[in-house]
């Protein structure tokens, strides 16, 4: 059964990537102008899933998110006693990840921009606000990027619980696009919304929606002075 669109697996992959290099490059003065344009495409990938997440097709969009964090904790209590469907969508409790990491990767993106390394490079838009103001900048940014390892961690952890404990491999579904049909397997948001269906074909004119302010973003953030 289809679930997850191309778009929204190399979304994926591209940011795991991306996101190990951010890490590494930010530890380097030597890479620090590397760090620079590499977050601006990062900038560019995480516009295109936060208009994909509207545009996209059934599994990918927002709507079929359970936004809850009520649910989220009921789901995470339940998992942790053992008891476990699987979904074809993300869980209660993987929505809400998903959603905490797309915040945290936008405020890394952002104050990193207004941050400076003291040695040569400064943010595009540094020189915008009040030196105490780059400082705090640079602080959360410092921060932040500890936050968002601690969290990958742990969606890496749970992608390991499912394979382990419940026998539910969901790394082949972000590789693939596909998860078994299976007879208890269960859509995320209830009957009601539908979403027990296999997902739609992408749309190329949603693509083409999706991507062209994301490259158009990347583009004029090449453009600045750093
Ligand atoms: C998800 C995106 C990003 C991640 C994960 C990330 C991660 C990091 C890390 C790990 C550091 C080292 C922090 C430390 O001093 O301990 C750092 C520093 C830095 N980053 Fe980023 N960064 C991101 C985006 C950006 C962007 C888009 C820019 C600018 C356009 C930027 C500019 C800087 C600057 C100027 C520093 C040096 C700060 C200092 O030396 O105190 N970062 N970043
Ligand atoms: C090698 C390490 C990684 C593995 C094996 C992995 C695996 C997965 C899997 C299997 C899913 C689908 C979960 C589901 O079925 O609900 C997923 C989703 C997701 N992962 Fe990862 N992941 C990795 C690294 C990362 C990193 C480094 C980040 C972010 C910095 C990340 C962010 C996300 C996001 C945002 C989603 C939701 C995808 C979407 O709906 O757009 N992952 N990951």
């Amino acid at each position: 059964m289809k679930v997850w669109d191309l778009p929204t697996r190399l979304f994926h992959w591209s940011l795991a990537i991306l996101f190990i290099f951010m890490i590494i490059s930010g530890e380097s003065d030597d890479l620090m102008e590397w760090h620079f344009y590499t977050g601006y495409l990062l900038t560019g990938l995480i516009t295109f899933r936060l208009i994909w997440g509207f545009l996209g097709t059934r599994y990918a969009r927002f709507s079929a998110f359970t936004l809850n964090p009520i649910a989220s904790i009921r789901y995470t209590n339940k998992l942790l006693r053992g008891q476990h469907k699987p979904l074809y969508g993300h869980t209660p409790a993987g929505s809400m990840m998903v959603v905490v990491l797309l915040s945290l990767l936008a405020v890394q993106l952002s104050t990193g921009m207004l941050s400076t390394d003291d040695i040569i490079w400064n943010g595009p838009f540094y020189n915008s606000i009040s030196e105490s103001s780059a400082e705090l900048a640079g602080e959360i940014h410092e921060s932040i990027q500890l936050l968002l390892q601690f969290l990958v961690g742990l969606h890496i952890l749970a992608i390991i619980l499912y394979k382990v404990k419940f026998k539910e491999s969901l790394l082949p579904a972000m590789l693939h696009g596909k998860k078994p049909k299976h007879g208890n397997t269960e859509h995320s948001k209830g009957d009601k919304a539908g979403l027990d269906e296999e997902r739609e074909s992408t749309s190329l004119t949603k693509l083409i929606m999706s991507t062209i302010p994301a490259v158009g973003l990347t583009y004029w953030l090449f453009t600045l002075p750093i």
